[in-house]
């Protein structure tokens, strides 16, 4: 009840406001706290050789600077992706640059990777390593806009960070830092993926790293990137970032503000990516080798269930997080459990994947 006020009360701030609120809240452990323990090993899943207690997490962009470790995780998450962290400390875009779209269960943002840099966040994850919990801590890195070098960058943080990551994650596709996306190009996804995997080795803390995409590629983009991620190393895929494109159905007035579009709008367009990467990698016979994490749109059991069916390993979600309040995860990993248990399933390792029926099972979501 306090937190459906709470949540209510914090609709009302303007959304980069009621973003701050939230991490400051989770920071300070003014949260709701949830305990998954009695669900044993329903929805423990091992992915990239790290144990999972459950298959949901927090997407990046909401603890970028690494101060809600604990307060996220405490949640009932099973993971939590900090960033994007560039090199240097930067503000990002003017203000305002993020937009609610409730009518739409959706947002857009143009942060432009506003953080304290990778010093600050190193300190941040330091302090938390002297005192975890139980879950998984994600670090997802980025370029400084101003950079003279931006396949460095990745170099830069992943060597300055690792040490303090369960996993990595490069980030080559947000939408708003100028031609950051650009490095989606086989030959400079190659340079980066190298720089990343160089920066861990040199730090002597080699993490699995991942690669999040757009959910704008084309079809030849995303056969290229999972070819790429495959042949340098990568350990999973990250499907999908938000979107520049504008689904013509968007009621909400601030629709047309630039930046990335998440939440309930990318659902479909990024499930479709989910089901042409599980199938082509079934396919190559590489399923097992480059498990995906699916993130668009995830907003209940239902939605999770969806991308979990179409060969998604671990799913995130960040906009219905944002929309709904803290009690959210929690009620999608009770509902996760309790589909498991409809469907007589007793790991969550015994799914098929990826399944036949895909396209009808985002049809049938779709319509309902
Ligand atoms: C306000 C906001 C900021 C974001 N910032 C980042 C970021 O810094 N790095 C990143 O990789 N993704 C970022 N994302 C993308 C999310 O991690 C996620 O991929 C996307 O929002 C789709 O998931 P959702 O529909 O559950 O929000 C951001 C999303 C939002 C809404």
């Amino acid at each position: 009840m306090i937190w459906s006020a709470a949540s209510a009360l914090a609709r009302l701030l303007p959304g980069e406001a009621a973003h701050r609120l939230a991490v400051k809240t989770l920071d300070y452990g003014i949260a709701p706290k949830s305990d998954n323990a009695h669900y044993g090993r329903l929805l423990a899943r091992t992915v990239a050789g790290l144990d999972f207690a459950n298959p949901l997490g927090l997407a990046a962009g909401f603890d970028k600077n690494a101060e809600a470790i604990k307060g996220a995780l405490g949640l009932g998450f099973g993971f939590t992706e900090v960033g994007t962290i560039t090199p240097k400390p930067q503000p990002g875009n003017p203000k305002p640059r993020v937009f609610r779209l409730p009518q739409d269960h959706a947002v857009i943002n143009r942060y432009g990777f506003n953080n304290d840099g990778m010093e600050h966040a190193g300190r941040r994850l330091a302090a938390y390593r002297q005192n975890p919990v139980q879950g998984i801590v994600g670090v997802n890195i980025g370029a400084n806009k101003d950079s003279a070098d931006r396949v460095a960058d990745y170099y830069t943080t992943a060597a300055h960070l690792s040490p303090y990551a369960d996993y990595m994650t490069v980030n080559v596709s947000s939408p708003n830092t100028p031609g950051l996306r650009g490095l989606q190009e086989p030959q400079f996804l190659k340079e980066v993926i190298n720089a990343a995997l160089a920066g861990m080795a040199d730090a002597g803390s080699i993490v699995p790293l991942m690669l999040k995409i757009a959910p704008d590629l084309d079809d030849t983009g995303l056969i290229a990137a999972l070819n790429t991620a495959l042949e340098e190393g990568c350990s999973g895929m990250i499907i999908a970032n938000t979107t520049i494109t504008r689904p013509p159905n968007l009621t909400h007035p601030s629709k047309g503000e630039a930046g990335g579009l998440s939440g309930a709008p990318v659902f479909s367009l990024s499930n479709q990516m989910l089901h042409r990467a599980a199938t082509y990698l079934e396919a190559e016979g590489q399923f097992k080798n480059l498990p995906i994490i699916a993130v668009g749109g995830v907003s209940s059991a239902e939605t999770a269930w969806v991308k979990l069916r179409l060969g998604a390993s671990l799913v995130q979600c960040y906009t219905s997080l944002a929309l709904e309040g803290p009690l959210l995860p929690q009620r999608i990993i009770d509902g996760l459990a309790q589909k498991m248990k409809q469907e007589g399933l007793t790991s969550i390792d015994d799914l098929p994947h990826p399944v036949a029926d895909a396209q009808d099972v985002v049809k049938s979501l779709d319509q309902g």
